[in-house]
């Protein structure tokens, strides 16, 4: 029996499987709108047996987009434009998500294929951005500190977000407060330097990605809900695998529903040394201090790594990016590769099966 071919229930929801699609954005929307470019990427590895595809990085206001090309959820047309999407997703076996987010200081750059690098320019249709501190990332333009109007307007924006995403069908909504974005500024040391309610101690840190976690909760309360935390920032007197071990367990109290574990991402001279599974013993140490349940992500790039992580107890679930890049059928590939029997090899293709 394979534990990464065994179903995974959140909320009510049950994925079919525990290999997962780690959120990834594509820069390629217009006005925030996701394209038949996002269609098609997505439907592929509903297609190829994921148990879950978590949609890119989707801004939840027009600032809070990480270049002027990505996906957003702050307005209808958006919501309308991912039904489709959602529609195509659920309808290949898969369950849909969608990741809320907001980049904060790390906004208004360009994409990484635009032939720029850094900040984009007001005058090249970049924006003001806004975080917890004036404080940039280096090389980046330095934000504005938000006043308390403006990390209530972050709540609702995440609020508008979550509503707009249910409306459009998806049933997993993924908070993005990993990375060096928006919620994971205010969580570490190093990025907020705030002086009010919402900086200082672990508490004051954490107040406004609760907010937003609470809030998200109570704008859908049948989603399933996951919070994807960097669980160190790899930098001296950062924000670290305790610290994310002791949020989550207040995210849970606060119905967040399961944890996805990456790291870095805050600060520019971060410290990584990369390598297969490396950031699995963050959520295992997430997984165990917390008690909460978790995935693993990070260069898992084959199925029998995988199913021995879930085996060992270090994670529940197991999300990939680039290999499904490489392979949008890895699904189909990995129960093969495990000997798992499963029902959803698309019967268009089962010529080809394993
Ligand atoms: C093209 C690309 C886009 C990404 N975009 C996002 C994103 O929108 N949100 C996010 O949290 N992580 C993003 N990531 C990180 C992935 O979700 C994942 O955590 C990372 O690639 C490590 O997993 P892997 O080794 O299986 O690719 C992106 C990664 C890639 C390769």
């Amino acid at each position: 029996m394979s534990l990464l071919f065994s179903p995974l229930t959140l909320r009510g929801i049950t994925m079919r499987n525990r290999l997962w699609v780690s959120p990834m954005c594509q820069y390629s929307a217009v006005d925030g709108i996701p394209q038949e470019w996002h269609h098609t990427h997505l439907a592929q590895f509903a297609s190829g047996g994921a148990g879950l595809v978590v949609a890119e990085a989707t801004a939840v206001s027009p600032e809070g987009r990480i270049s002027p090309d990505d996906t957003g959820l702050w307005n209808d047309r958006q919501r309308d434009a991912w039904a489709p999407i959602v529609a195509a997703i659920r309808s290949r076996g898969a369950v849909a998500g969608i990741q809320l987010a907001h980049a904060g200081r790390k906004a208004s750059t360009w994409s990484p294929f635009s032939g720029h690098r850094g900040s984009v320019a007001v005058a090249d249709g970049g924006w003001q951005t806004a975080a917890p501190s004036a404080i940039a990332f280096e090389g980046f333009e330095t934000p504005a500190a938000l006043d308390t109007a403006g990390i209530d307007a972050v709540v609702s924006d995440f609020a508008a977000a979550a509503r707009r995403a249910m409306e459009a069908g998806f049933e997993v909504l993924e908070v993005h407060a990993a990375h060096g974005y928006l919620l994971h500024q205010f969580l570490s040391p190093l990025s907020n330097r705030r002086d009010d309610e919402y900086g200082g101690s672990l508490e004051g840190r954490a107040r406004l990605p609760l907010r937003v976690i609470a809030a998200v909760r109570d704008a859908a309360p049948a989603a399933a809900l996951i919070v994807r935390f960097s669980a160190t920032d790899w930098a001296d007197g950062g924000w670290d695998a305790d610290d994310t071990a002791t949020v989550a367990g207040w995210a849970r109290d606060l119905g967040a529903d399961f944890f996805d574990i990456s790291s870095g991402g805050l600060v520019a001279h971060q410290q990584i040394t990369t390598g297969p599974g490396y950031q699995v013993p963050l959520a295992a140490h997430v997984r165990r201090v917390a008690g909460v349940p978790v995935n693993a992500v990070g260069m898992i790039d084959d199925a029998a790594h995988a199913e021995r992580i879930l085996a060992g107890g270090d994670a529940d679930a197991v999300m990939a990016g680039r290999e499904w890049l490489r392979d949008p059928h890895y699904g189909l590939r990995a129960a093969g590769e495990l000997g798992a029997d499963i029902d959803y090899w698309p019967k268009q293709y089962v010529r080809a099966r394993l």
